[in-house]
């Protein structure tokens, strides 16, 4: 199992480009399954995530070309509709694919997507969309049988909770139905309009992408075509708090700060100064780090889920108390025993933790159990006195594009050892 290798104490400061966003570039790769002919994906984040589904599109009968950050996607006939175990178990958000592969070809053999790091992770609202939709769908030994022989066709979906994923089945699902499909209480992630972006591009028509309610008009073809991935907003809120821990200063080139407005404050009551450009965010921490009150994470526009652990690593060395209250998963706690372990002072309960900030943390042996928890780490290892040994680098590398290489440019001691 590989492994970083943390020497702290050094600043973070330079200038970065921000990675493209793992989370828009999946659920793209599955819309691209949608469109006939030829689609080029740029700023595609280099991730084992965005390779296994290029392996699930391979195994679907599509072209997939992986030229570093340019993904390009054949799809004009795709003779399979069986995603294999050993790729859903690889990566839970292949279900994305559940809806493309419907609306494409009018069946789908998935296994179950098991929970995951983060505990349980239902797909109920996904699959009570889709068989408002017509999909006649049986789920028999962990396997998932899916189809529509007349086709998909429009319905009204009122999602109980703002599922990005559900969200995202959906439209896939809808954009090649039917008549009209209306979804109502739809995430609002800016994830959710960069896909719209894309559909919309092919051919697509969908309105109101990034509000609470979607229109989707089912169109009877779409075609491939050019599109740049978002900016990782997570990835940006990452190298937030790596500046903010090591007291260094950060351009972050590409960073689109109107994406992350509910994280940008709470840095700033940590004591750093944040600069939003229009193509660019600066940060900058000028006094020791303080305790922020409560930080709670909420579907956008709140507070991201994905930040909490990185920003709960900062916070770690904040003067005072902060509470944060994780509102989205179940089990997103468990980078905490590892930080303890740095000597970070908090203590959880159910959904709660209580940080209490230190002066110092220590380089220890730590492992990720999870792909935020194990970058909170790493963090945490920029700033601890002595060196860190963090396993469990697989995980991070799903979801950063070579974190070791990135930090190392900027000031960071750290390799990846075997
Ligand atoms: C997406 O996961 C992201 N993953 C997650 O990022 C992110 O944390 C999450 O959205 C929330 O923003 C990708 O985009 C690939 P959800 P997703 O459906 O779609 C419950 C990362 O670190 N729920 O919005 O799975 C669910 O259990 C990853 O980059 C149901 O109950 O998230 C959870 O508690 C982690 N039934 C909550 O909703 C369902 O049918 C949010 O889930 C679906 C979800």
């Amino acid at each position: 199992m590989q492994k970083f290798i943390i020497e702290g104490g050094k600043r973070i400061r330079g200038e970065v480009d921000a990675q493209g966003a793992k989370n828009s570039a999946l659920p793209l790769l599955a819309a691209a399954l949608l469109a006939r002919g030829e689609t080029v994906l740029y700023n595609c984040p280099r991730l084992s995530d965005v390779y296994a589904a290029c392996r699930i599109l391979g195994c679907l009968g599509c072209e997939c070309r992986v030229l570093g950050n340019t993904v390009t996607v054949r799809a004009d006939d795709p003779c399979g509709c069986c995603v294999p175990d050993e790729l859903m178990r690889e990566m839970r958000s292949s279900i994305v694919f559940l809806g493309a592969l419907l609306g494409r070809t009018g069946e789908c053999y998935l296994s179950f997507p098991g929970g995951c790091e983060l505990g349980p992770r239902p797909i109920d609202l996904h699959l009570a969309a889709l068989r408002k939709m017509g999909a006649a769908i049986t789920e028999t030994h962990g396997m998932l049988r899916c189809c529509c022989a007349g086709g998909l066709r429009g319905a009204g979906i009122q999602l109980s909770f703002p599922s990005v994923g559900a969200t995202e089945n959906v439209m896939l699902a809808a954009v090649l139905a039917q008549g009209t499909t209306v979804i109502t209480n739809a995430a609002r992630e800016p994830e959710i309009a960069d896909l719209a972006g894309y559909l919309v591009r092919c051919g697509a028509k969908i309105s109101g992408a990034g509000s609470d309610t979607i229109i989707i008009e089912g169109v009877s073809q779409l075609r491939g075509c050019e599109y740049t991935v978002m900016p990782d907003r997570i990835a940006v809120c990452t190298l937030m708090s790596a500046a903010a821990v090591t007291g260094g200063e950060l351009s972050i080139r590409g960073a689109r700060p109107q994406d992350i407005g509910a994280v940008i404050p709470v840095f700033e009551q940590m004591g750093c100064g944040v600069y939003a450009y229009s193509d660019r965010l600066f940060i900058t921490r000028n006094r020791p780090l303080a305790a922020v009150g409560t930080v709670r994470t909420m579907p956008y526009p709140g507070f991201p889920t994905d930040a909490q652990a990185t920003t709960m690593a900062a916070l770690a060395l904040a003067r005072g108390t902060s509470i944060v209250v994780e509102n989205i998963f179940e089990n997103r706690f468990r980078h905490v025993d590892e930080l303890v372990r740095m000597g970070a002072q908090i203590k959880t309960e159910g959904r709660v933790a209580v940080i209490d900030g230190v002066n110092r943390l220590y380089g220890a042996k730590v492992q990720a159990a999870d792909l935020r928890g194990g970058a909170a780490l790493a963090v945490a290892a920029l700033a601890a006195e002595g060196t860190t040994e963090l396993g469990g680098v697989k995980y991070i590398d799903r979801g950063y594009e070579e974190l070791e290489r990135c930090l190392s440019a900027l000031g960071a001691d750290i390799t990846r050892s075997s």
